[in-house]
């Protein structure tokens, strides 16, 4: 069987380590696109003369022309900007809009059977309208954001337990955003929840909602610190989990800036739910019951969601 397609739709920071994960994982054969001439050639020549030292098969390809992504089974979008100290994801919106419109037709135009994950921010709202431009099956068009901010909570939750992070589950809900939904109630170390942790002495509550607002400031933090750009190695990680999921048809339980329609009370919109990722794409979303905080919580977030959506079709008429 010939190995899978993978695209990349944008070739820089995020892009370029989505190849190297790719290759090194050998998830298939790689074409790198991007509007700037020369970076994805000269990534894909770098990355495939690191095959015969890691011995990994898989081709890399750099490109500048849409034609080359023809027939992909999975893109990856990244195209776009990235924010600066002091910006937040939502000042991106509207540059990044245009950059969504030119990838979402050149998706539709070479790779209408791909399933889609869209990196590029603000991410709720460029997941969307990167459907609406693409006209691709919403179950195909996901947007990738909760497998990063439950591993952001993950991460610090493990310092602060002074265990494993593997054996450290953590659910994050909502947009991603200043108003993104940490769950404690639903976050485990080996299937006990956070809450039963502050009661056995483990952490105090105190500890637990600074942990909290660290992981909602996750990616401003590390903007803060590289000052040129924002995260790169922990976010195409999670994208690379997701791809695999569908790849492999592993049906997995990923949280993931999906299409909620009936789910939670919502009407057709993108934001970040459980989801099963397998063979079909976004295969189901999971309705989980919220306590009254959690759902205010949620309500913000939505609403900050669809402000950006609202925003969205403000800029361009053919969106509304
Ligand atoms: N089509 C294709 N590629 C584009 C386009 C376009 N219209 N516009 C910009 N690009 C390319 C740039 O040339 C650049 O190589 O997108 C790439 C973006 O790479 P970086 O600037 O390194 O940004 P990165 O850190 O990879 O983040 C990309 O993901 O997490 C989000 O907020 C982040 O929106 C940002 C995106």
């Amino acid at each position: 069987m010939a190995r899978p397609k993978i695209a990349l739709i944008g070739a820089g920071q995020i892009g370029g380590t989505l190849a190297h994960l790719v290759a090194m994982k050998e998830l298939g054969d790689v074409v790198l696109f991007d509007i700037s001439e020369g970076t994805p050639q000269g990534k894909a020549l770098d990355i495939a003369q690191s095959g015969p030292s890691e011995g990994f098969d898989a081709r890399m390809k750099g490109a500048n022309d849409y034609a080359d992504i023809a027939g992909a089974d999975v893109c990856i979008v990244t195209a776009g900007v990235p924010r600066k100290p002091g910006m937040s994801r939502d000042d991106l919106l509207g540059i990044n809009l245009k950059v969504m419109k030119s990838v979402g037709e050149g998706i539709a135009k070479h790779a209408p059977d791909a399933f889609v994950i869209c990196i590029t921010n603000p991410l709720d709202a460029m997941v969307w309208a990167l459907r609406e431009f693409s006209g691709l099956p919403h179950n195909k068009v996901c947007g990738m954001a909760g497998v990063l901010d439950s591993a952001r909570f993950r991460h610090f939750l493990s310092l602060e337990f002074n265990v494993s992070m593997r054996d450290v589950t953590a659910f994050v809900l909502g947009g991603h955003g200043d108003t993104m939904v940490p769950l404690t109630r639903y976050s485990t170390v080996a299937g006990i929840p956070l809450p039963d942790l502050v009661k056995m002495g483990w952490t105090t509550q105190e500890k637990l909602d600074g942990i909290v607002q660290r992981t909602r400031d996750g990616g401003a933090e590390i903007v803060g610190l590289l000052k040129t750009g924002s995260a790169f190695y922990a976010p195409a990680t999670s994208a690379i989990e997701m791809a695999e999921a569908y790849l492999k048809d592993q049906k997995r339980v990923l949280p993931c800036a999906a299409h909620v329609d009936g789910a939670y009370g919502l009407k057709g919109m993108y934001v970040g739910v459980p989801t099963v990722i397998g063979a079909g794409g976004v295969e189901k979303v999971i309705d989980i019951k919220l306590d009254r905080d959690e759902q205010a919580m949620f309500d913000k977030s939505i609403d900050a969601v669809k402000g950006l959506v609202e925003a969205c079709k403000g800029i361009d008429s053919s969106l509304a």
